[in-house]
């Protein structure tokens, strides 16, 4: 047994058994990405505790907008996180390093992806370009993979919380990846530590 919810515990043993079996990115969304739609369309969502349905209080800094509740990692390699963002919260334009996929439960969440148009040689500025903006909704399924498709910014326009689960190749805990200041195009390494964990193998 992976996790004690039978649901999320039945999600992760397929999942588990993609990534070991493939090493291409685009492959594993393309794998991922409907076994995350079929998790949301069940009606089990027990594994969202009602404490990931707000964001942590009193949290600061630059993840502040957000909980970040990690439900299971496994080293580096892979994490499974339920994310909310509060009423009007967002995040900074930033980049991921990996790929990922997202499923959207409640509420909703504004995603404005961006690319790099420079030629990428000054680790310290990038120019980038918004190619589109996406509003998503309950059930809907997202991906990421990097660099093709990795720099993006969230928001929840509504007026109660975004809850969603984000799958990455990493440990999004961990991660250094890059964070883009909207207007000088100026690069900033950060990571965002996890608010809570639940089961952590190696
Ligand atoms: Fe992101």
């Amino acid at each position: 047994m992976r996790h004690p919810n039978p649901t999320l515990d039945r999600f992760l043993d397929s999942l588990e058994g993609i990534v070991a079996a493939e090493r291409d990115q685009w492959k594993i969304v393309a794998a991922v990405e409907p076994l995350v739609k079929q998790l949301i369309a069940d009606p089990d969502h027990s594994y969202i505790k009602d404490k990931y349905r707000r964001p942590p209080e009193g949290k600061t800094g630059v993840a502040s907008g957000y909980g970040q509740y990690c439900l299971y990692r496994r080293g580096t390699q892979l994490s499974v996180i339920a994310f909310c963002w509060g009423p009007g919260k967002g995040t900074p334009i930033h980049d991921h390093l990996a790929w990922g996929v997202l499923g959207f439960y409640d509420g909703l969440e504004k995603e404005t992806r961006f690319k790099r148009i420079d030629d990428g040689k000054d680790a310290n500025r990038a120019t980038l370009q918004e190619i589109g903006v996406h509003f998503t909704k309950t059930g809907e399924t997202s991906h990421l993979t990097s660099p093709q498709r990795d720099v993006h910014k969230v928001e929840n326009p509504g007026d109660v919380p975004s809850v969603s689960i984000h799958i990455y190749g990493c440990d999004m805990g961990t991660q250094r990846r890059r964070r883009y200041d909207a207007s000088s195009g100026a690069i900033e390494w950060y990571s965002t530590p996890h608010d809570s964990d639940e089961v952590v193998v190696s």
